[in-house]
């Protein structure tokens, strides 16, 4: 194996230093100190290799090692170092842990490579801070303008701009990504399920990435006396959320084993204990790997949502947050992963991911592809997410000759 275990095992432990929730999973919100000390912790490794990085559209992190032929459309890797709150140390830091050695091992041996391979670090994945998902992929992709970026704020009302150009982010380069200046883009990534662990396997080939749309229901009724009003003449609308959160279990489970539906967040105004509330803001994420049954989902949910609220004499408002369609991976990039895991001795499982990755957005202009390696238990966004570092290197090995033989 040319890929140093070590190497990668120091990466992770560097990289994971910047947490600003140490002894509590790790959290590392985009554009955040934490944020910029693990990106200028992968500029100063790839300064080290002679790789030069610049910031591309939407604030991702971009580092080119030159081919033969440096005016040709580039093959990319790489994932994500922004996490969810608390989250895990190998969500994203493992893909770019594992294209980092990738590209010292390229420019270590020389390994001849016709077409541009560029290492890259997507900005905002999970939405942990502006709570919108593959925003960088979908900014450098022209999926979403510029305009509309600068309008997504964080809690604390920060913009996307304003927050990426006080974390000293310039943008150097705004070319959008498009079929003619990009070959294919691959990812490594932690599995964040049980399959490979079942099966006894250590790597997964992505087929397919699930469909996501993700709303946020405001659910309206009136603030009053939680002693005084009788239970008939209330507007209570905490009353009303219940019943449709409770809804969106059923309406998941309608569309059979592929569909999943989450509550994760929920705000309730005036939030007081001898107050009935007024107002009760809460997030569903549906996921589907069949188009047609994510929009069923969606549609289920809206019904349900306006059908209690109409009972309940309560305002119901539905605004989308986020979107991404099902996407299926490159046929030939799949086949080529799998032919490359067999000559290392690895049978690898191919299967669908339930998570999104920035790789789904990048697939709508280019060829991609995905390697997953396995999650402990299954656990992931949370602190208990585990994954061998050697499991990660022969991931990184597989990774680096695929990258290899499609920048030949
Ligand atoms: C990202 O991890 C997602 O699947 O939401
Ligand atoms: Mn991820
Ligand atoms: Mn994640």
């Amino acid at each position: 194996m040319r890929i140093r275990t070590e190497r990668i095992q120091k990466d992770l432990d560097a990289i994971n230093a910047f947490n600003g929730t140490p002894g509590k999973g790790v959290t590392r919100f985009t554009f955040s100190k934490e944020h910029q000390g693990a990106l200028s912790y992968v500029v100063e490794e790839l300064r080290r290799i002679g790789v030069k990085c610049t910031f591309a559209l939407g604030g991702n992190l971009r580092g080119r090692v030159d081919g033969s032929d440096p005016s040709g459309p580039a093959v990319m890797m790489g994932s994500h170092l922004d996490t969810v709150g608390e989250g895990g140390r190998f969500d994203g830091t493992a893909g770019v842990a594992a294209a980092l050695e990738a590209a010292r091992i390229i420019k270590e041996e020389a390994l001849f490579h016709r077409l541009p391979i560029d290492l890259v670090v997507f900005a905002e994945e999970e939405g942990g801070r502006f709570g919108w998902g593959l925003l960088g992929s979908s900014a450098w992709t022209g999926r979403i303008t510029a305009d509309q970026l600068a309008k997504i704020r964080d809690r604390e009302g920060a913009g996307y701009g304003e927050a990426m150009e006080k974390a000293g982010v310039k943008i150097q380069d705004s070319t959008l990504l498009h079929r003619d200046n990009l070959k294919a883009m691959l990812e490594l990534h932690i599995e964040q399920g049980r399959i490979l662990e079942s099966r006894n396997a250590a790597v997964g080939i992505v087929e397919a990435i699930a469909g996501i749309k993700q709303v946020i229901v405001t659910i309206e009724g009136s603030a009053d006396h939680a002693g005084t009003t009788p239970m008939d003449l209330r507007r209570d609308a905490m009353q009303g959320a219940a019943r449709i959160i409770a809804a969106v279990e059923t309406v998941a489970r309608q569309e059979g084993e592929g569909g999943v539906a989450t509550v994760g967040q929920v705000f309730c105004e005036p939030g007081q204990a001898n107050v009935i509330p007024g107002l009760v803001r809460f997030s569903v994420d549906v996921r589907h790997s069949d188009e047609s049954r994510l929009r069923a989902m969606a549609a289920g949910v809206a019904h349900v949502a306006e059908n209690v609220s109409k009972a309940r004499n309560l305002q119901c408002r539905i605004e989308v947050k986020a979107e991404a369609e099902p996407v299926e991976m490159t046929p030939g990039i799949c086949g080529l992963i799998e032919t490359i895991a067999r000559k290392k001795g690895v049978e690898p499982v191919r299967m669908a991911s339930g998570a999104g990755h920035d790789t789904g957005i990048i697939a709508k202009i280019c060829d991609a592809g995905m390697i997953f390696v396995p999650s402990r238990g299954g656990r992931s966004h949370c602190a208990e997410e585990f994954t061998e570092v050697e499991d990660i290197a022969l991931g990184a090995e597989i990774l680096l000759d695929t990258v290899l033989a499609l920048a030949r």
